[in-house]
């Protein structure tokens, strides 16, 4: 959960408190994002936008002239959030009638115009491919309309925007490598609130992070909904083809940037997971060696009115796959408990998928049934609220004791270990992740952020591992 000027607030995953990167700019610009981090990376764009049209972001909602709220509508508890955040933003309008609100990202492309209807106090409805529009929306209301803009795009990546990074450790950052979703997984509104999928000029990305590793960042973590399906076609100036630049191409191209930055991916769909992502994540030392696969479901059946697009069956060949072509890989998932119409045994061969795999780590959800998906036109929401709970329950429970075996594995070995910033629970430590996404805490000495540090892990706790720094890499950088 990232909590800072700028928040994030993970309503699906990843996240942790960072500190705060200030903008100058005479207007105040108060920025708080929901969700994934595609939409922390958004906000990074729109901060762009509006710092070119002299806002500056503050961490004090209080004094803003403006409030963006970056929404995600993954799952129904999370829209429910935001409603609460925009009712405590109603005194402030009350007190400074020229406060503009603004809701941006999933919700806004969901509910569009209702939005304004159904939460009075906002001026601003803004989709995911329409930001480049915000500072005319601004001058909109400005003029004493309400502005709205939710139309997709198919080709919008925001490749030409350099993003202001908000809430950064200064260390890690995340590059957008393209837009949107094609797959149409039945229970998921991701298709519907961020259209179809495109992805982004190479050649901008690898100009992303090297302009990273210039400011001294050592990890990216390149983002799309499906990165396997990455494809972009460089044409030459008689528009023939030239190059067709796949994900392993791309991961490739941003490896060679420097081999002391880091290159991690959300999120592969084991449906498109093509073994020469694999052989490039094994060539290069400065791709970390960790998979994120969801797999939602380990029933052939559930898998399939899910639309996933692969079987159980597959997705374990993948896992293998995984294994042999990366041995000591870290992988995690997603799981959803209680999707339409599973059983007690369906709902077994989830927990058995769990068994034989052993992830590292799991997002675990209930399913959250959303209005226009092909699951909500097709089948019904019929596991009740209980048994959902008591089946993630198990999961969750099932999911610590695999993630506290997979973290003892960790023990008596050494890991290397990029330098992220001061351990949460001791100002002494100093935490990072090792290459399979493992947190590691140690003590400081005279190390600094950023450098990377070859760590003998000695003791852990349920999900962090414990240890002394036994020598130094890229000392000299
Ligand atoms: N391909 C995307 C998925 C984004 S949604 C990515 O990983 O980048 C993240 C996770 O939320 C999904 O993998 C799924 O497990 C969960 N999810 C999506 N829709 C859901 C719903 N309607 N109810 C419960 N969980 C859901
Ligand atoms: Fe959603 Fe499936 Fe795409 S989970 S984001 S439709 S890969």
């Amino acid at each position: 959960m990232f909590d800072t000027n700028n928040k994030v607030i993970d309503e699906s995953r990843q996240g942790e408190a960072l500190v705060i990167d200030k903008t100058t700019g005479e207007k105040k610009l108060f920025l708080e994002s929901y969700g994934c981090a595609m939409n922390f990376s958004d906000s990074e764009i729109v901060a762009s936008i509006l710092t070119g049209k002299g806002y500056s972001t503050t961490s004090d909602y209080e004094e803003a002239d403006l409030i963006l709220i970056n929404t995600c509508a993954i799952r129904e508890n999370a829209e429910q959030r935001v409603r609460g955040r925009l009712r405590d933003f109603s005194s402030l309008k009350r007190k400074n009638p020229s406060l503009m609100i603004g809701v941006m990202g999933c919700m806004a492309e969901r509910l569009k115009e209702k939005l304004l209807e159904e939460e009075k106090l906002v001026d601003i409805v803004v989709g995911p491919d329409a930001y480049r529009d915000l500072p005319s929306l601004i001058e909109t209301v400005e003029g004493g309309q309400k502005a709205v803009n939710v139309l997709l795009s198919r080709e919008e990546t925001y490749a030409d925007i350099s993003p202001v990074r908000l809430g950064t450790n200064g260390v890690t950052a995340f590059i957008s490598i393209m837009r949107g979703c094609d797959n149409m997984c039945s229970f998921c509104v991701v298709p519907f609130t961020r259209g179809r999928e495109r992805s982004r000029d190479p050649e901008s990305i690898v100009r992303e992070a090297l302009q990273l590793f210039e400011n001294g960042y050592r990890e990216v973590t390149l983002l799309g909904q499906n990165v396997d399906s990455y494809k972009f076609e460089i044409r030459n100036p008689k528009s023939e083809i030239q190059e067709v630049v796949s994900f392993a191409n791309l991961m490739e191209r941003v490896a060679l940037v420097s081999p002391e930055l880091r290159i991690r991916f959300s999120t592969s769909n084991p449906g498109d997971m093509t073994d020469d992502v694999l052989y490039t994540i094994a060539k290069y030392e400065n791709i970390c060696d960790y998979v994120h696969l969801p797999v939602q479901s380990g029933n052939n059946e559930i898998l399939e009115r899910m639309n996933r697009g692969y079987t159980r069956e597959w997705y374990l060949n993948r896992i293998e796959a995984i294994r042999e072509i990366i041995p000591g890989c870290g992988i995690s998932t997603d799981i959803i408990t209680g999707f339409c119409g599973e059983t007690d045994e369906q709902f077994a061969d989830t927990v058995s998928m769990m068994e034989e795999v052993k992830y590292e780590f799991a997002y675990m959800f209930k399913y959250s049934e959303r209005p226009g998906t092909l699951a909500q036109r097709k089948y019904t929401d019929d596991v009740s609220e209980e048994i959902k709970q008591r089946r993630l329950a198990e999961i969750i429970s099932l999911q610590q004791k695999h993630s506290s075996i997979k973290v003892k594995e960790g023990l008596g070995k050494v890991h290397r270990v990029l330098i992220e910033g001061i351990s949460k629970k001791s100002k002494e430590m100093f935490s990072g992740r090792n290459t399979q996404n493992t947190t590691v805490v140690f003590p400081k000495e005279n190390f600094r952020k950023g450098q990377y540090v070859d760590v003998l892990a000695t003791d852990c706790t349920i999900a962090t591992l414990i240890g002394k720094v036994v020598s130094e890499e890229f000392a000299h950088s």
